[in-house]
Parts: C-alpha cells; structure tokens; sequence
C-alpha cells in the first residue's frame, strides 16, 4: 500500500461507536497496545498493533504507556471571556454587568481580539480540545480574528458574531438589521471555509428583541448548514425576566421556538430550569443542550438534569462555558458533570462521560460524519492522555485495573497537565502566542 502522507502512532487507543447507555460493551473500542493510522491527516484505521504490518515504511510515533483519544470537543465557550475567567461574588445577571460586559468591550480592536484568539485556542490545545462551539462578541471583527486565527491552525471551530440589540450597554448594541448583515457577511467570509463553521449567535431571549430573534431564524433558513448557538434557563432570576419581556410565552425555550430556532444544529447552553414539555420540544427539533457543570456551580446556576435529559432522547453535550466555566480543560469539567449527577443520586460513568465528551458531542453538532470517533475517514483529531502526569495520578493509577477505573482517574484527577500532546489532522501542535503571553 502507498504510504505517502501517511502517519502511524501507537498507543493505547480508545473510541467510542455508540452511547454507552445503549450499552457500555459495544460502545467502545480499545486497543491497549494499539496503532493509529492516518493518510493526509485523516483516519485509514485504528486497531491493534499488528495493523502496522499494513504500513511496514512507517515508522510510527511512539505513544506507548499513554492513551490516544479522539479529541475533546468543547460545544459551549465565550472566547472573549478569557480574561475574566474567575471572577467573585456574581450571578448571572449582575455577573454579565460586572464583569462579561465591560470585558467584551475591548473586542472593538481588532489588534486586542487577534491576542486573545490565539491565546484562547492554544489553551483550548494545551487541554486536548480540537473542536470548540464560540460566541464571539457583538463585534464582527472578533469573529474575524478567531476564524482567521483557527483557519492558520486548520481547526475545525464553529462560532459567531453574537446577536445583541437591547438590555445590555449601548457600547455592545448592535440592531435587528445590523446584526443580520454582519453575521449574513460573516456566513459568507467564513462558513464552510476549510474546517470552520458559522453559528448565528443570539446571546439569550433577553438581550434581543423580537425583530433580532426573527431575523436570527431568517439567517438560519437561508444559509445551509449554519448552526445556533445561545443560552436559555441557565438561572431562574434570568427564566422570570423572560416570562415579563415575553408575556405570551409557554416557557423561556417557548420563545426560541417562536422564532424557528430550535432545530437540529441548534445548541443551547445549560437547559437547567426546563420542564417535561421543554424537554421533549428539544429532543423532536433535533437541538442539543450543552452541560456546563463548572459554569452553573460557580455561577450558583443550579444543577442540569442529566437523566432527565437523557430519558426525553434530547442530544446532549458538553461545555466549559469559560469565563462562566471555571477551567478549559474537559476532564475538570468531567469532573463537575459527575458531581452535578451525584447531587441528584445518579452516578455517570467514565465511559459515558468520555464519550460525551467526543462521539456524544460530534453526534449533538450533526459533526459525527467528520470528527468524534477514528472511523476510516475521519478527520485525525486526537489528544494523548498520560497516566503519570502527576505523582498522585501516577499512584493512583498503579492501584486499577480497568479501562473505566482509568478513565475516571483522569477525569476525577486530571487536568492539562495530564495532556501530553494534541494533534490535529494528524500534526502535533505547539503553543504559538504562549511565550510572549507569560
Ligand atoms: N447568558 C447570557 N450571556 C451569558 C454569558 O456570557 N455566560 C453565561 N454563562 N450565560 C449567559
Ligand atoms: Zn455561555
């Protein structure tokens, strides 16, 4: 067989075919001494070391004591928020006028959102996330910056300009009209160029008039394949003021549905305070909801339903919701979503939790033909986990053994530190802004 382009890299290797619900056995596959080949960038085959034979001239890199994963998927982040991550004493509404606000104003200049893009995505690198959903801000040059940012790295993001025209400072307003020809521009410049994607990105029911929410669902009817993206029952001072700004409406997610934007490829971030009938709208409209288990804690929130979610057939998903979110890394938020289910009696498992974090989070964005798992012909996107990255993890780990006992030792006691490389399409890559950031 021709190997030019090829790559080899073997490891212990894991990936899931289906959710774990439908049954923990057949949802996985797992190689411990395994090989993962790639052919310009994307899976030819994952299996077992004997798959080498295949690609005798090849010599692979060498990952052995370590896992390769496919890698994580973040399906909700504010990019612009980096630079408030952590901050005291809010929550949510007072939150976003003390803090969320007044940090996003600074995306005006292109030269401040060009910094912050590449900072952002080499930290969402550094914790093995290949694919982020964004809002950017209300300016559409900050939605430039991250695209051309992702595009030089061949990322597959998805993002948009967010959609903002009342209830926030007049510095971060745009209108009904503006918003849709920025973000029409926006679907045009970048959406399906290379790996990237566009989300029409209403920032939640209250920061929009009706008008913005009708054009939103215009936006979504006259460009294939743009995704959305926003928030709904994140936190119940937030639920009443939609029932004032929309007195007509069944539910805060009633609202959405008003205006055409539940639909597959829609993704609403938290889905806390929703009913039975809320529930059952979004598993029909085929629209995801993204747990954000270190953003509802830190922001008092409340705690997601998981078994809920899961029992009305609704794609879920997962997010750091950073600087809601507390950490990038998908393993700490792992480590909340398990403790959020606890609160409510149930236990997640390591399998579902990992697998929610790739296939269950490429299923959830319509992506599963592209990114998730290492089918033949998936993009090769893949994160190196290490079981010593520290002495304690190191300890703990000469104490299992299982792959599930393994997994929850990552996700419990892992962080970026227990990323020893990302790749993607195959190249491993390399923080860029790091050293003049530090
Ligand atoms: N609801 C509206 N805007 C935001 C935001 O920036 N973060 C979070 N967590 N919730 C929101
Ligand atoms: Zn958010």
């Amino acid at each position: 067989m021709a190997t030019v382009g090829a790559q080899a890299f073997r490891g212990s290797i894991l990936h899931f075919v289906d959710d774990p619900l439908h049954g923990e056995e057949r949802s996985f596959e797992y190689f411990d001494d395994g090989v993962l080949l790639l052919r310009d960038g994307r899976v030819e085959a994952a299996g077992d070391a004997s798959l080498r034979a295949a690609w005798p001239e090849v010599e692979p890199v060498d990952y052995r004591g370590k896992l390769i994963v496919p890698g994580f998927i973040d399906t909700h982040v504010h990019y612009a928020q980096t630079d408030m991550i952590a901050a005291y004493g809010e929550q949510l509404l007072t939150w976003l006028e003390r803090y969320a606000f007044p940090t996003e104003r600074r995306f005006d200049d292109p030269a401040h959102a060009r910094e912050v893009a590449e900072f952002f995505l080499d930290e969402l690198l550094r914790n093995g996330t290949t694919t982020a959903m964004v809002f950017a801000t209300v300016h559409p040059e900050s939605a430039d910056a991250l695209f051309a940012a992702a595009a030089a790295r061949n990322l597959r993001i998805i993002a948009g300009k967010v959609l903002m025209d009342r209830n926030c400072p007049e510095f971060l307003r745009d209108t009904a009209a503006s918003g849709y020809e920025e973000s029409q521009r926006l679907i045009e410049r970048w959406h399906r160029r290379g790996r990237l994607l566009y989300a029409v990105t209403p920032r939640f029911a209250p920061t929009s008039t009706e008008e913005q929410l009708r054009q939103a669902g215009r936006l979504l009817d006259e460009h294939d394949g743009v995704f959305l993206q926003s928030h709904v029952a994140e936190n119940r001072s937030e639920v009443a003021w939609v029932a004032q700004l929309f007195p007509w409406s069944r539910s805060y997610l009633d609202v959405y549905d008003r205006f055409g934007l539940l639909r597959s490829r829609s993704v609403y971030a938290h889905c806390i305070h929703l009913d039975a009938a809320d529930r059952m709208r979004m598993a029909q409209a085929g629209a995801a909801m993204s747990f954000c288990p270190t953003s509802n804690l830190f922001l008092g929130s409340g705690l997601f339903d998981l078994e809920a979610a899961a029992a009305s057939g609704t794609r879920v998903c997962i997010g750091t919701d950073v600087g809601g979110g507390t950490s990038f890394s998908m393993l700490r938020t792992l480590s909340e979503a398990y403790k959020v289910a606890q609160m409510a009696g149930h236990s997640l498992s390591p399998l579902r939790a990992f697998y929610l974090a790739t296939l269950g989070s490429a299923r959830a964005l319509h992506l599963d033909a592209l990114i998730g798992n290492f089918e033949r012909g998936r993009e090769g996107d893949f994160t190196v986990l290490d079981p010593q990255a520290t002495p304690l993890l190191a300890r703990r780990m000469r104490q299992t053994d299982s792959l599930a006992e393994r997994l929850f030792l990552w996700m419990m006691l892992g962080d970026d530190r227990a990323v020893s490389a990302t790749h993607v399409m195959g190249q491993r890559q390399s923080p860029r802004a790091a050293a003049s950031q530090r």
